[in-house]
């Protein structure tokens, strides 16, 4: 596993770490087991970052199921998604319990609900030492704008956006705000895009991709994550699975080398 620092918080994460939308919401003690096997698989291989939220479901809740008693050096990022601040303080004293933990990691603002009037409550919790970092999340690029507002206020500490090699909006504006600004950068959905769930693997798909194998990269997954660690101002990407083997799979690409500029050329001229 390679690591980065996130930005200004000066935390060193995996460049893979784990999403948990869908894939941790689940019920039921056999799958709750199964999820308790994807984490230790994911820690075995050297993930120290996961990424859940309230909206998720059960989620949280299976999370800190997962990590209970093998916490240490483990981050655990979660949003609020609370558009005043008495609903957002009840929500994140909600994660607390769900999440099983005194302190949280990263608390990020969910797509920018009520970022204004919710980003005075988080200060209160960092001050506290309840919350360590603050950051800002938005899976639609039209609301890269005000996020780009929000971040020159000083408040928050990371990021979470969508950037794949289908989709560079990132790499125009906010990247580079965020790199100016020393922010954290984790990349959402970066194997199956919000809006067309499959369109980046499709596309892949249908080509022959021998010519990634010097890189270590063998599969259309491994693909689309290493394209997306290939800039340098990510920090890490946060692919979601319910599968040990694909654990495995995109944990793989940290090692190898990193995708020289002719071979990230020729990715995007598979998917436009
Ligand atoms: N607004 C926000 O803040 C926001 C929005 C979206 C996402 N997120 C965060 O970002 C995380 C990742 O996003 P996501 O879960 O939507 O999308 P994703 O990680 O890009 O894609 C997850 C899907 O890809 C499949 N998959 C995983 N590895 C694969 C591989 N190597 N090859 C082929 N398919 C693979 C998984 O299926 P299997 O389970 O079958 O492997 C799953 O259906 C979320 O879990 C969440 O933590 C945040």
């Amino acid at each position: 596993m390679h690591y980065r620092t996130l930005g200004r918080t000066g935390l060193n994460v995996s460049t893979i770490g784990m999403g948990t939308w869908k894939s941790f919401d689940v019920h039921g003690e056999r799958e709750i087991d199964h999820v308790h096997a994807l984490v230790t698989e994911a820690l075995r291989r050297g993930v120290n970052l996961f990424d859940t939220a309230p909206m998720y479901g059960e989620a949280e809740r299976v999370l800190g199921l997962a990590l209970k008693g093998r916490r240490d050096g483990v981050l655990i990022a979660t949003k609020v998604l609370m558009h005043d601040a008495r609903s957002a303080r009840g929500q994140i004293e909600e994660s607390f319990r769900k999440l099983q933990v005194e302190v949280i990691d990263l608390m990020q603002i969910h797509n920018m609900a009520g970022w204004q009037t919710v980003a005075p409550v988080l200060e209160e919790y960092k001050a506290k030492g309840r919350i360590r970092f603050l950051g800002i999340t938005d899976y639609r690029t039209s609301m890269f704008p005000e996020m780009i507002k929000a971040m020159r206020t000083g408040v928050f500490d990371t990021i979470q956006v969508p950037y794949n090699v289908g989709d560079r909006e990132a790499t125009r504006e906010i990247l580079p705000v965020a790199q100016q600004l020393n922010l954290g950068v984790l990349v959402m959905t970066p194997i199956c895009p919000i809006f067309d769930r499959n369109r980046l693997l499709r596309g892949l798909q249908r080509h022959d991709l021998s010519f990634l194998h010097p890189y270590g990269v063998t599969t259309p997954g491994q693909a689309l994550l290493k394209y997306v660690l290939a800039n340098t101002t990510v920090s890490a990407a946060i692919p979601a699975t319910s599968r040990i083997e694909r654990v495995q799979e995109n944990t793989t690409i940290a090692e190898g080398l990193a995708f020289p500029h002719e071979v990230l050329r020729r990715l995007e001229g598979i998917l436009p």
